[in-house]
């Protein structure tokens, strides 16, 4: 029997003090993307996504509402789940960081990592960004009118002191090096960057605690009361939680060595020289992979709830009409690479081009025509060779593209088939024919095989046009004709925006 291959694909709980935007829908679609195609392959998979609901953003949030913050990370948590829900998010466990087998891998982690030596009392001083929630030393911070200020957010620093337990970070610099220097980081121009940043400053032990008195909201130390546990010692872990680490030990172990951690470049330290080190203290080799993205931009700043600038996820959702749409609007422009600018005219030109016309338009005059001409029965008999061999190319391009994790590139891939199918279509002119069985056959088989290759983009569409010509959505199909389409309705699958 071929042994099942494992994915295990992860977001990064997102701070529940505000609605995601389109920022985290990106990260989170694309996440969702990479599942339901490893689901369609027939691989086992699990998507963990979540909420990061400890710390001192999410304590003051909830002290100017006036609740407490466990009333409010509630309700806030309800929200993500709806906004995913809306979204089409396949999430296998939503995961909060407040939930109860979580803590217990918390303490867990404290006293494997105190009881090692790897944890010291020591004074701590330094410039904080309650937003990013972490500390900035000289040269990282931007000076505005000679203060200290967040280079993400662009807001003033605020001066701390105090006493507080440290993580041996400096021990684990030679081991993190060596995790940079092979395949776990892509793309790699991001381990490059963390190499750089720790050639540049060295490895700096990092404060994993809070003083009761001014941030109570946390897990507490299980050594000491009056400390909480720092929100992203806290929040690397959910994804130990997530696959089961004390409680089912041998499903982490499976899963486990299938890791990927999809993340945005703004967090791409926590996630390299941090959490490696903290996985390689506690004994557990690195994910798989740890993907990084780019930003989206709006106005030329990252968009986020500081700038200002976010662009809702409702108002996406309202002018392409469901979830589709903008699913396939992200796909296009997923960018690991490089950050992108978002606009309105480029986001309607996405949708008018490929989901109305090049994708919707085709299957509605293939569909329209089987049913007028041929009753809607049209046999495998024959194909056009061209683009039949155009459907395996395709197959071979896609899969190469999203074993390499490059969801665009896969969706262009698809895209150019279908224009491939539609100049087909206009040339050999079916609707002049009595029988034309040949033709609409060749142009079916093009449709099917996009539809199953978009169905992890677009599931509704694809589910109600596989439904609607007669066909499985069955990945081990794609380029294995079909004996007959029995087509019942053409559906108009994308209304065009004016
Ligand atoms: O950082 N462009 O949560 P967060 C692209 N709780 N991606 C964006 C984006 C933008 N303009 N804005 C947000 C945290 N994102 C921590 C994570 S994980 C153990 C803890 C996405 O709510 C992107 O994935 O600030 C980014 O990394 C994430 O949202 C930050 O979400
Ligand atoms: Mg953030």
């Amino acid at each position: 029997m071929a042994a099942v291959s494992v994915f295990y694909v992860t977001t990064p709980i997102y701070y529940p003090n505000a609605d995601p935007h389109l920022g985290h829908a990106y990260t989170t679609v694309y996440a969702d993307i990479l599942a339901r195609y490893h689901r369609l392959r027939g691989d086992e998979t699990f998507f963990l996504t979540g909420t990061d609901e400890h710390g001192l953003k999410l304590q003051r949030t909830a002290e100017k509402r006036g609740v407490h913050p466990k009333e409010f990370v509630d309700e806030m948590a309800e929200k993500y789940k709806g906004y995913w829900r809306l979204l089409d998010i396949s999430y296998d466990r939503f995961i909060r960081t407040t939930d109860p087998d979580h803590e217990e891998v918390v303490k867990w982690a404290l006293e494997e990592l105190y009881r090692k030596g790897l944890i010291y009392k020591a004074r701590y001083s330094g410039w904080y960004c309650v937003d990013c929630e972490k500390f900035y030393s000289e040269g990282e911070y931007e000076v505005v009118e000679g203060k200290p200020h967040c280079p993400i957010h662009k807001k003033p620093l605020e001066w701390l002191e105090e006493d507080s337990y440290y993580f041996r970070l400096s021990e684990f610099k030679d081991y993190l090096v060596g995790v940079l220097k092979g395949d776990t980081v892509y793309p790699r121009q991001y381990a490059l960057e963390v190499l750089g940043k720790i050639e540049k400053e060295g490895l700096l032990d990092v404060s994993i605690a809070r003083p009761k008195s001014r941030v109570w909201w946390g897990i507490p130390l299980p050594w000491d009361q009056e400390y909480t546990t720092y929100v992203w010692f806290d929040a690397l872990l959910n994804y130990l939680t997530g696959a089961g680490i004390l409680r089912e030990p041998a499903r982490f172990k499976r899963l486990w060595p299938a890791a990927h951690h999809v993340i945005g470049k703004d967090i791409l330290w926590f996630h390299t020289a941090i959490w490696f080190s903290m996985l390689h203290a506690l004994e557990i080799p690195p994910p798989r992979r740890v993907l990084v993205h780019a930003f989206l931009i709006n106005r030329g700043l990252k968009m986020g709830k500081s700038a200002g600038n976010v662009v809702r996820i409702e108002d996406l959702l309202e002018r392409y009409q469901g979830s589709d749409g903008l699913r396939y609007i992200i796909a296009r422009l997923f960018n690991l690479h490089k950050d992108i600018e978002v606009s309105t005219s480029l986001f309607d030109s996405i949708y008018n081009g490929d989901l109305a016309d090049n994708y919707g338009n085709l299957a509605r005059r293939v569909g329209t025509l089987a049913k007028r001409k041929l009753d809607g029965k049209v046999g495998g008999d024959s194909i056009d060779e061209d683009l039949h061999e155009a459907i395996i190319k395709t197959h071979m391009a896609y899969e190469e593209a999203m074993q390499s994790y490059e969801v665009s590139r896969a969706v262009e891939a698809v895209m150019d088939l279908l224009r491939r199918a539609n100049a087909y279509m206009n040339e050999s002119k079916p609707w002049e024919k009595q029988e034309p069985v040949r033709e609409l056959y060749t142009v079916l088989e093009a449709v099917r095989a996009a539809t199953i290759m978009l169905h992890p983009v677009i599931p509704k569409a694809t589910t109600k046009l596989a439904e609607a010509f007669g066909f499985q959505l069955d990945y081990n199909t794609i380029t294995e004709p079909l004996q007959e389409y029995n087509i019942r309705e053409a559906p108009i699958l994308f209304k065009k925006i004016k």
